[in-house]
Order: structure tokens, then C-alpha cells, then sequence
């Protein structure tokens, strides 16, 4: 079993933790509400890699959700968000028979309860009040913050006794079905999994995982945020998933049966050229070919060799662009203007894409140049001030208090 107990407060509350504590004492006042905080996260490598049963390298950031949990008295579940300015609440016997596409934002708090409740008794009601810093709908992962956020305050008021990969996977089971987005584990795992300076070698195929370690005086992680919002469900992700899945069947056919599209090599892809269409040919490409970035990636973070890394963050990009089709103009902006600059290793979208943000891999001490010369390029192309964010990259979901 993971570590579940609570982690060495920091410092300082954030604002927003500040933020829903008041709130929920305002509207709860007799009950000290416990706290915990579940993190968003960036991908450094392994694009659309998740859901093909491939690695994936995110970093867990130090912005997320924070919730301020209590049991009620009664039977009623009752979800508010601070970010949203909304309230949701329902009785436990009549949340299952509700419309998961008519809950809105509530569907992630909500599908999370429910998914649990399926495993284990829960017949107490509940309050849940939410408050996020990290930007919403920008691909840094705000959505898994809020799940696992949920899923950690309920198992310990319910004291369930989950480890963290189960609720991971409760997360994500909650998000396939409540949520309607078909997406891989990454996120969920990272905002559950994540260790404090370095990131997380997810194995999706198992969800095995290792810890890479990234040296802090070697590179820094600058985010660039292109304020572009989107929403997945509105985008062409659950499309991408089934490109992807029709690919694997034809593969399967003809070069021998194996699990996913990460398990086939390239030279599998090309003997069946005439028998797949050209999209899918192009993302089943994308695949494979992350795929080995990935791992020769990996090996170029152990050895300390930024350079390498570098080159294989901005193929992936390239790769997500042309072959995937999940860029748009504002991340091909961003990506390119810091990758031709001599203090940046790499650049790359981060996330599902569409819009959101972009990560450089830049050299310590640099970030604000970096920043300034992007946001330039940027500004003249779209009239637009993007967002930049230094990362410190930081641990999964925890207590606080
Ligand atoms: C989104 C999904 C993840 C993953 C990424 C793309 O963040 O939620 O599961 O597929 O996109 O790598």
C-alpha cells in the first residue's frame, strides 16, 4: 500500500486554500473541514502516448485543487466550486439516476463519489467545497486535480483505506464514464503519484511507474500558457482514440496480435501502408514514433544529457503537429519561438493540445529572457500577452490539514 498519510504542511496556505477554508467555515460553521490538495501536472514526453498503452513523462506542479471536506448529518451530497461559482447537491439514492452530461463541472466530483460508492458503502452525506489555482481548461491537467482531490478527501473522511493507484484509477474510471472523455491514466496517476523534483516514468500499458530525477541547476521548466482555452470533450481527442483504436485492429490483422498500437514497430507500420487509411496511418506514426522518443528520451534525462532530451521534446512536437494534428497556430508560435533560441533545449505542447499551454526546456537562469523574446513573437502574430510560469515541479495529492 502507498503512503497515505499527511504530508509536512508548507510553509504557507495559498490563496485559494485560503479561500475555500473561509468559505467553507462561512457556510459550515460548526465543523473544521479536513483539507487536501491534488496537483495539475505538464508532460514532458509521450504525447496522445496513454490511452496506446505507451510511457509517459509528467511533472506534478505546484498548482491544483484544494477541497475542504466534512461528513453531514444527512444522507445529501452537496459540491460547490469557488472557481465556477457553483453549488450542486442531491441525496446519495437519487445521484445514480442522474444525467451525467447535465451535472457540467459537477460530473467530476460527482463521478468520482459515485464510481467509489460502487466499491464501498456510502450511505453519510458529505460536503465538498473546491477551489483550484491551476488554469482551467489550459492542458495542465485541472480536471484530474479536481478528481483526485475528491477521491483522497473521501477516503480518508470514509476511511476507506485506498492506495493511491486505486484512486487513480478510480479517477479515471470516473472521468471515462461520468465525464465521457476517453482518455489514458497520465493525469490521474501523475496527480496521484508525482514525487517532488523530478518526474514520473508512467508504463500505461501496466501502470507500473518509476521516479526520474531532474536536476534543478541543469534545466528549468518554463510553461507557456497561451490563454487558447478548449475544452476536451468539445475538441477531437475522443476522434484521436478512435483513429488510434481502428489502427491497432488493422495492425492486429495483419502483423500478429498484440495489445496496443505501442506494442508495433515501424517497419510493422509500413507493411500494412495500402491497408490503412492515411489519417490513421499518420497517427498510428505519431505513435510509434513517440513512443521510441520516450524511451531514448529517458535515457538521455538519466545521463544528463539536456541536449538529446531537448531534440527529442521538439520531434514531438513536430510529430503532435504534423502527424497527430493536435497543434494550432498559437502552440506552434510559442513552441517555435523558444526552441530557436540558443538557451532552450526543447519545446513542446503539453497536454491533450488544441490550445492550452506549451513547455520549454531552458537552461537555469534564463526563463526570463525566454519569456520575453516568446511573448514578443506571440504579441505580433495574435495581439495577444501570453502567460509564463516557471515550474516547480511538486508532490501528488496529499492532507494538508
Ligand atoms: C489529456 C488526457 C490524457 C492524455 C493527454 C495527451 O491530458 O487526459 O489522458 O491522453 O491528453 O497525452
Amino acid at each position: 500500500m502507498a503512503d497515505q498519510s499527511p504530508m509536512p504542511e508548507s510553509q504557507q496556505l495559498s490563496k485559494a486554500a485560503e479561500q475555500v477554508l473561509a468559505a467553507f467555515q462561512k457556510a459550515v460553521p460548526r465543523v473544521k473541514p479536513l483539507l487536501c490538495f491534488a496537483p495539475g501536472r505538464v508532460n514532458l514526453l509521450g504525447a496522445h502516448l496513454d490511452y496506446n498503452g505507451g510511457d509517459v513523462l509528467p511533472v506534478a506542479v505546484d498548482q491544483g485543487v484544494y477541497v475542504a471536506a466534512a461528513m453531514r448529518s444527512d444522507a445529501r451530497v452537496s459540491v460547490c466550486s469557488l472557481n465556477e461559482q457553483a453549488r450542486f447537491d442531491c441525496d446519495i439514492d437519487e445521484l445514480a439516476s442522474l444525467a451525467a452530461n447535465r451535472l457540467g463541472w459537477a460530473a467530476y466530483p460527482i463521478g468520482v463519489f459515485l464510481v467509489m460508492s460502487k466499491k464501498v458503502e456510502m450511505h453519510q452525506g458529505v460536503d465538498l467545497w473546491f477551489a483550484g489555482d491551476v488554469p482551467i481548461g489550459a492542458g495542465l491537467s485541472s480536471s484530474a486535480a479536481l478528481e483526485l482531490a475528491t477521491a483522497f478527501a473521501l477516503n480518508e473522511l470514509y476511511q476507506i483505506g485506498f492506495d493511491r493507484v486505486e484512486l487513480a484509477r478510480i479517477a479515471h474510471q470516473a472521468e471515462n464514464e461520468y465525464v465521457g472523455l476517453d482518455c489514458g491514466i497520465m493525469d490521474q496517476f501523475a496527480s496521484a503519484l508525482a514525487a517532488s523534483g523530478g518526474a514520473l516514468l508512467l508504463h500505461c500499458r501496466d501502470g507500473s511507474f518509476e521516479q526520474v530525477p531532474i536536476a534543478a541547476d541543469q534545466v528549468e521548466i518554463l510553461v507557456m500558457n497561451s490563454l487558447k482555452q478548449r475544452s476536451l470533450g468539445e475538441t477531437g481527442f475522443n476522434d484521436r482514440v478512435r483513429e488510434c483504436a481502428g489502427a491497432l485492429r488493422v495492425l492486429q490483422e495483419e502483423c500478429g496480435h498484440r495489445a496496443f498500437l505501442c506494442d508495433y514497430q515501424q517497419q510493422d507500420l509500413e507493411s500494412v501502408a495500402g491497408k490503412l487509411d492515411p489519417v490513421a496511418h499518420k497517427r498510428a506514426r505519431h505513435v510509434i514514433l513517440e513512443m521510441q522518443r520516450v524511451q531514448k528520451g529517458v535515457q538521455s534525462l538519466r545521463s544528463g544529457d539536456l541536449s538529446r532530451f531537448g531534440e527529442a521534446v521538439n520531434a514531438s512536437h513536430r510529430s503532435t503537429a504534423v502527424d497527430y494534428e493536435v497543434s494550432c497556430p498559437e502552440l506552434d508560435v510559442l513552441t517555435e519561438s523558444a526552441s530557436s533560441l540558443p538557451t532552450v533545449f526543447g519545446s513542446r505542447l503539453t497536454g491533450a493540445g488544441f490550445g492550452g499551454c506549451a513547455i520549454a526546456l531552458v537552461k537555469p537562469g534564463c526563463s526570463s529572457e525566454v519569456s520575453e523574446v516568446v511573448a514578443e513573437s506571440f504579441r505580433c502574430r495574435f495581439g495577444v500577452e501570453p502567460a509564463f510560469y516557471v515550474l516547480r515541479s511538486g508532490l501528488g495529492m496529499r492532507r494538508i490539514s
